[in-house]
């Protein structure tokens, strides 16, 4: 164990091998499979996506080049010429699945609509003629900033098609946060909705733009408002025009421009824990072609399938796995405007069973809400439709993993726990559902063309079941190309953190992992988490996952605390269970039970209950934040992307 790795306390050593039935009508349907095209893909990744390119993707001109690599910028199928558009809407028209559901759409006030695949095409064509009349041109960038509605993904496919560049800012941020996102775009044109419904509240949004453009973002010139809510809204003259009102006066045909493979795609938002949100570059081919395979081979898509991902399309899940992925396939994609509320805390499985939904992906944040809200919720639905279940946005709790598996999965769903990143644009460790057996918690082993390894700080690999740094050491085709405006920083953030070794790049974006004597991968959560107990350098979900693992426990988050002995001290935030209450003794029998589980290493020094955890609006638990509570220190740092920042409030109060 050198001081540049991380130690690793997680044993878990339940495998859940997939079903004979799952695995005879899966397309991948064994790990001998899996094994020959990881292998094929390792030993000629060019040939190996060249081959899928030309099979399984339209392209107006084929490329010259299938990839220049010149470490760290990447292009691939140089030369080639296509529309993500096209691929996603137009190729399909000459099949029967022109009148086959592309988008299966539920509001939260229980609306709903259906777009078959000629009636998505039409609404994108008409969005991207109204966009040209505004004067939107290829390169442009155009802002979205919607509800979960479907013409959240019209407007997506509409940029696309004419070749301007989208930048999805999340509907549930607030004002500043938009103007800061539009301002680095330099965003010509905007477009929004009066409103959204969530968690049976009307969300602002067209009020929210307004504030955000009054504070001058000049480069903005129009601001296209899509019908939602029906609220009064301000509508400025001269700026803002109503979608319903352009719509009828617009052709709906709409050839879709060819793109080069490597042009602009979009531009899509994350934020560190330092610095303003970085823009994540996507280009089209590759984009395409990844988001496309990826989609086909780990939710083993069929034709039948209605294929339900929770994400909001303002995050890279919804980009690459509600639209992109899933059209380009051709698959039903099943979009929700609401979310679980104390007015139907119940309402995914009715959407599941509405629908008969077969393909479930949501993530650990929402599974563990789904856990402390109580079984009788599913177990009063039919959940029978669903035939594989999935996973993304953090480690999963083997607790966790188990309740999916059990109570939503009815044991016979595989789960698929897919690690990637908004900077990865597609699935990058992943269990291929009819092959790969799956152990809670682990997102099992690398999609075929995807070289990922485990090492220390100088980019040595570190032994079976030592934590180190994860890392991707060839280029793939959706990888992200630059942060907007600033290359330098896109090299510094990913590209440096494990210097260059004899000609070797080294792709990392922050996690922490250890690969078992199966080659699995087990995620320990970004490295920034990492404490440091008396040289122990632990990762901070394996100690949250023997917390939840107590039937007391909701949810629970980790953190270290100075401390002048041991360099630091594990402080846990604990949600409880609605029947359990605060106590000395609980906390005791807490403390005791990490100490079981992990051992003596990772016992807590402090437990401290909280109703609930601040997390980011993607559901993701700020550690951060956490830190400074702990230390008795201000908060430090952006919290912009604070889903509740009443939260801290109590948090503080209760410090
Ligand atoms: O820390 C990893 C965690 O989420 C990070 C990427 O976040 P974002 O760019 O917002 O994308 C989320 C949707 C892809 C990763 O660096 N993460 C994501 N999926 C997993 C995960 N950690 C463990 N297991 C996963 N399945």
């Amino acid at each position: 164990m050198s001081s540049s790795t991380i130690e690793s306390i997680l044993q878990e050593k339940r495998t859940f091998p997939p079903s004979p039935e799952f695995s005879q009508n899966a397309k991948i349907s064994s790990m001998e499979a899996y094994q020959q095209l990881y292998d094929r893909a390792a030993a000629d990744p060019e040939s190996f996506w060249e081959e899928l390119a030309e099979t399984e993707l339209h392209w107006f001109q084929k490329w010259d080049t299938v990839l220049d690599w010149q470490p760290p910028v990447a292009q691939w199928f140089v030369g080639g010429k296509l529309n993500i558009s096209y691929n996603c809407l137009d190729r399909h028209l000459t099949t029967w699945r022109k009148n086959k559901a592309a988008l299966i759409w539920e509001g939260e006030p229980g609306d709903s609509r259906t777009l078959t695949y000629a009636q998505l095409h039409r609404e994108v064509c008409q969005m991207a003629n109204v966009l040209k009349q505004l004067g939107a041109q290829k390169g442009d960038r155009v802002g979205i900033y919607m509800p979960m509605i479907p013409e959240a993904a019209i407007a997506m496919l509409a940029c696309a098609r004419i070749g301007a560049v989208h930048s999805v800012v999340f509907g549930g941020f607030s004002a500043d946060a938009l103007r800061q996102r539009l301002q680095d775009g330099e965003v010509k044109l905007v477009i929004t909705a009066d409103g959204g419904w969530r968690k049976d509240n009307i969300v602002h949004l067209k009020d929210e733009v307004d504030k955000a453009l009054v504070e001058g973002v000049p480069t903005v010139t129009n601001v296209l408002v899509v019908k939602r809510t029906g609220q009064d809204i301000h509508m400025e003259a001269g700026r803002d025009v109503w979608w319903h009102e352009l719509q009828p006066t617009v052709s709906a045909d709409c050839p879709a421009e060819p793109m080069d493979s490597e042009d602009l795609l979009f531009i899509l938002y994350t934020s560190g824990s330092t610095g303003k949100p970085k823009g994540v570059v996507h280009t089209t081919g590759g984009y395409n072609l990844y988001t496309h395979v990826t989609t086909q081979w780990t939710f083993d898509l069929k034709d039948t399938d209605v294929y339900w991902c929770t994400a909001d399309v303002g995050w890279i899940t919804g980009h690459s796995y509600i639209v992109y992925g899933p059209l380009s396939n051709g698959a039903t994609s099943l979009m929700y405007e609401g979310a679980p509320r104390p007015s139907n805390p119940g309402c995914f499985w009715d959407v599941v069973e509405k629908y008969g939904v077969t393909i479930f992906y949501t993530a650990p944040t929402a599974i563990r809400a789904f856990m402390k809200a109580g079984d009788q919720l599913p177990k009063a639905r039919d959940l029978s439709s669903l035939r594989l279940l999935g996973t993304v946005g953090e480690p999963i709790n083997p607790e966790a993993w188990m309740w999916y598996h059990q109570v939503i999965g009815g044991e016979r769903c595989p789960i698929v726990d897919t690690w990637w990143q908004t900077e990865t644009g597609g699935f990058m460790i992943t269990p291929l559902p009819g092959a790969t057996p799956t152990k809670p918690g682990s997102a099992t082993r690398p999609f075929p063309g995807i070289i990922a390894e485990v090492v220390d700080l100088d980019g040595n690999p570190v032994g079976v079941n030592e934590g180190g740094y994860l890392t991707i050491k060839y280029p793939w085709p959706s990888m992200m190309r630059t942060v907007y405006g600033d290359f330098d920083r896109f090299r510094r953030s990913y590209w440096e953190h494990i210097p260059p070794k004899d000609g070797q790049y080294f792709y990392f974006a922050g996690d922490g992992a250890r690969q078992d004597e199966d080659g699995y991968f087990w995620v320990m959560g970004r490295v920034d988490d990492v404490i440091s107990v008396a040289g122990h350098r632990l990762g901070t979900m394996e100690i949250e996952s023997a917390l939840v693992s107590h039937p007391a426990v909701a949810e629970a988050a980790v953190v270290g605390k100075p401390d002048e002995l041991k360099g630091e001290e594990v402080v846990a935030f604990v949600s409880l269970e609605g029947e359990y209450t605060p106590s000395e003794e609980l906390a005791k029998e807490l403390k005791k039970h990490v100490v079981e589980e992990i051992g003596a290493i990772a016992r807590p020094g402090e437990i401290r209950f909280s109703d609930d955890l601040p997390k980011t609006r993607s559901g993701k638990i700020m550690r951060r934040l956490l830190r400074n509570l702990a230390a008795g220190e201000e908060i430090t740092g952006d919290t912009s992307t604070l889903q509740d920042r009443s939260v801290l409030d109590k948090l503080r109060g209760g410090a």
